[in-house]
Order: C-alpha cells, then sequence, then structure tokens
C-alpha cells in the first residue's frame, strides 16, 4: 500500500497568468494549457472509476486499501480544483476548452458497463500522466523564466501522479480485471489522449496567433520529437505497460520524493476526504 498525503498548494491563481507564461514559449505554453483543460473532467472521471472500483471490493481488501484510496481521491480532487482555477486564468486569453464536452461524450459511452473498464480507462490515462510527470520532473528547466508559482504547480501535480500511479492499477487488477483488456484500453487510451492533446494544442496557438511561427514548430519538434522530447523518451516505459508482468512500481519515482522533500515550504498538508 502506498502512503498517499493530500497537500493544499499555498500559490495564488487569482492573479492573472501571462499569455506565453512558460518560459515565453508559445508551443509549450499551448501545450501544458491544453493539458490543463482535460484535468478537471478528467481527473473527476478517475475520482469516480476509483470510488466505485473502491466500494465494489470485498470488505477485507477494502481494509487495506482504504487510505490509498482516500489518498488518491483527496490528490486528484485538488488537482482539478487547482486547474481549474488555472483555467479561468487562461481563458482570459481567449483559448477555448474544447477537449472537455467532447471527453464528456466519449464517458458517456461507459456509463453501465462493467465498472472495470472505466478503471482500465483510468489505469492507462494513471500511466501517461506518471510517464509525463516523470519527464517533467527530470526537465525542471523548462520553466526557466517562468513564475515560480506556475513551475510549482506544475512540479507539484507531476510529483504526486508519481506518487499515486499504482492505484487505480492494483483497483482494476484487485477485481479481476484482465491484461487483455488492460492492454485493449491502453492502446484505444493512446489513440484518444494524443489527438486530444493535439487538437487542444494547436486549437490553442491558433487562437493565439501563433501557429504558423517558425519557433512554434521548433519548440515542438524538440520537446515532443527530438532526443530529449517526450516522446521519445517514454515510449519505452509506455511500452512496458504491455507486459503481462508490469506493475507501475517497476518504474521510479525518485524524483517525486525529492521534490516533495525539497519543497516543504510550497504546500500544507490537509485531512482526507472518505473514500466512499
Ligand atoms: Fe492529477
Ligand atoms: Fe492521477
Amino acid at each position: 500500500m502506498t502512503e498517499l498525503v493530500v497537500r493544499r498548494l499555498l500559490i495564488d491563481l487569482e492573479q492573472p497568468v501571462q499569455r506565453h507564461w512558460c518560459a515565453g514559449d508559445a508551443f509549450l505554453t499551448a501545450w501544458f494549457n491544453a493539458l490543463s483543460m482535460s484535468f478537471p473532467i478528467g481527473e473527476q472521471f478517475f475520482i469516480d472509476s476509483v470510488r466505485e472500483g473502491f466500494k465494489a471490493l470485498p470488505a477485507g481488501q477494502q481494509a487495506e486499501l482504504k487510505t490509498e484510496v482516500q489518498g488518491f481521491v483527496g490528490q486528484e480532487a485538488t488537482h482539478r480544483r487547482i486547474h481549474a482555477l488555472f483555467n479561468a486564468q487562461i481563458e482570459k486569453h481567449g483559448l477555448v476548452n474544447e477537449w472537455e464536452p467532447r471527453a464528456r461524450e466519449r464517458m458517456q459511452l461507459l456509463a453501465g458497463t462493467d465498472l472495470r473498464h472505466s478503471l482500465a480507462v483510468t489505469a492507462a490515462n494513471e500511466h501517461f500522466t506518471a510517464l509525463f510527470a516523470e519527464w517533467l520532473l527530470a526537465r525542471p528547466q523548462l520553466f526557466d523564466g517562468s513564475e515560480p508559482r506556475l513551475k510549482t504547480l506544475w512540479l507539484w501535480h507531476s510529483a504526486e501522479e508519481a506518487e499515486h500511479k499504482c492505484t487505480a492499477f492494483d483497483l482494476y487488477h484487485a477485481l479481476g480485471g484482465s491484461h487483455a483488456w488492460r492492454k485493449t484500453w491502453m492502446r484505444r487510451i493512446t489513440l484518444i489522449f494524443l489527438s486530444d492533446t493535439l487538437r487542444q494544442t494547436v486549437s490553442n496557438l491558433r487562437r493565439d496567433g501563433t501557429l504558423w511561427r517558425w519557433s512554434t514548430w521548433r519548440s515542438g519538434a524538440r520537446h515532443m520529437l527530438g532526443r530529449d522530447g517526450l516522446l521519445r523518451q517514454s515510449f519505452r516505459p509506455w511500452r512496458a505497460y504491455f507486459r503481462p508482468d508490469f506493475h507501475p512500481s517497476q518504474q521510479t519515482s525518485e524524483l517525486s520524493a525529492d521534490w516533495l522533500r525539497d519543497n516543504t515550504s510550497s504546500y500544507s498538508r490537509v485531512g482526507q476526504p472518505e473514500a466512499a
């Protein structure tokens, strides 16, 4: 079982956010903004899936996982609240969240199906966020020149994603979820997640008027496709998910523990909500 602490981030998101808040880089800003737009709806779905999965466990297993599930719910609830504040700021730049209504429609397709499907979707998304988190925690210099509060926001979220990456996966398997369905959902989520991220990033850039700038494409190529880019760096850990003996804990998250230890002045600990 993982000990998950719920933290309140001590940053002020009532203050406006600069248009190109991520180190003056239009591509990185649009891309982070796109991801942030998916969090309030996506993380609510993860919370609901994990809560429902927890309720379906036999009593003995509930006792074992209760604290971890409470921690997961508390962390994700905090993320979605903070990102909603951040999203309210970036929407003042004329950006429109097109991802959320698409995601809502898709989620309705899962309503009434075996809850293990929702958990497999959650586990696949959590694997993606954990890969992204590791990549980002290893490259805090991406935020050089950004406001400290925004750097803190993204690295805190990354640290907690790495911390709770096992919860949905463990629940899925505790409820008898199969390896075959886990793989199927990872394939589907990979397509959906990449295409949604791309579409929202392009939309943000278009509305920002920076889509056709050479510097935008150069930054995109470097940070996504380059040797040190997210896609190339994350391909192997992404593929590991398809192994029958895969478990999220096999992939390191020391950077998460390091960040949380070194940044205690950025957050306070809070009580945890009920798991169910
Ligand atoms: Fe999160
Ligand atoms: Fe998460």
